[in-house]
């Protein structure tokens, strides 16, 4: 099977001398291409900070990350943002909508960055506003929806353009039963049929239960090594 992310004995340490605090220590895995893998941890384990590295929002301070075989270490600024932008979904423990966009432009946002023609826009994001029960508050702003709404668009936005690596930082956090089960069908709906690798952060055993494997952070160390 096609390796997706390979981690290689990461570290990171934020700030210096001994005021720093290392977050990761050693961390090795690998992701392969149509996995969905779970990251369990208490709070401050590092969940975040290691889903951050993954998806080329920060940096590790030592140690080596393979993003489909390309050592990350060697990407120039714009190919990083290209990765980010094409290649990458992501979905935040506090979903991070842009406050002036309706609904409907907050979900067809990365398609229009991606250069989708308008008519394929209309047709993609109609059928996942219904998919994921939103096509009632198409025209609201962020700010006028509940948390859990708020959730499932910012789900819909990162499912949107069919990434091939998803990474969800509690996607299920402020979901009733009801829509984290809608969510993470959608989620497994993509992954089963586009083969998009998924690395999701989660306390919630519902969650957990539904993913193919799952790896342990405890005080920035794997506690059970994939
Ligand atoms: N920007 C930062 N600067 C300094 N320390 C940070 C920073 N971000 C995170 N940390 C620290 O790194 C550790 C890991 O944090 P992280 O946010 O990755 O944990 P988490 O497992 O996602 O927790 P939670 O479940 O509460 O979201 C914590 O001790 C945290 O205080
Ligand atoms: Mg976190």
């Amino acid at each position: 099977m096609d390796r997706r992310l390979e981690l290689e004995a990461i570290t990171k340490r934020y700030g210096r001398d001994k005021n720093s605090i290392t977050a990761l220590q050693d961390i090795s895995f690998t992701l392969f291409a149509g996995e969905f893998l779970a990251i369990q941890g208490p709070s401050g384990s590092g969940k975040s900070t290691l889903l951050n590295i993954c998806g080329l929002i920060d940096n590790p301070s030592d140690g080596d990350y393979y993003l489909n075989g390309v050592s990350v270490a060697q990407l120039g600024v714009s190919e990083r943002c290209t990765y980010r932008r094409r290649d990458i979904g992501f979905i935040f423990q506090r979903h991070q909508l842009i406050p002036a966009m309706t609904v409907y432009e907050n979900i067809a946002y990365p398609l229009l960055l991606n250069g989708v023609t308008p008519k394929q826009i209309r047709h993609d994001v109609n059928q996942l506003l219904d998919t994921m029960g939103l096509e009632h508050r198409r025209k609201h702003l962020p700010k006028q929806l509940s948390g859990g709404e708020r959730q499932r668009v910012g789900i819909a936005r990162a499912l949107i353009k069919r990434p091939q690596l998803v990474i969800a930082d509690e996607p299920s956090a402020s979901l009733d039963h009801q829509h984290a089960h809608a969510g993470l069908q959608l989620m497994r709906k993509l992954n089963q049929a586009y083969g998009a690798s998924f690395l999701v952060a989660s306390h919630d055993p519902f969650v957990i239960d539904h993913c193919d494997r799952k790896i342990e952070l405890l005080d920035g160390r794997l506690e059970t090594p994939a």
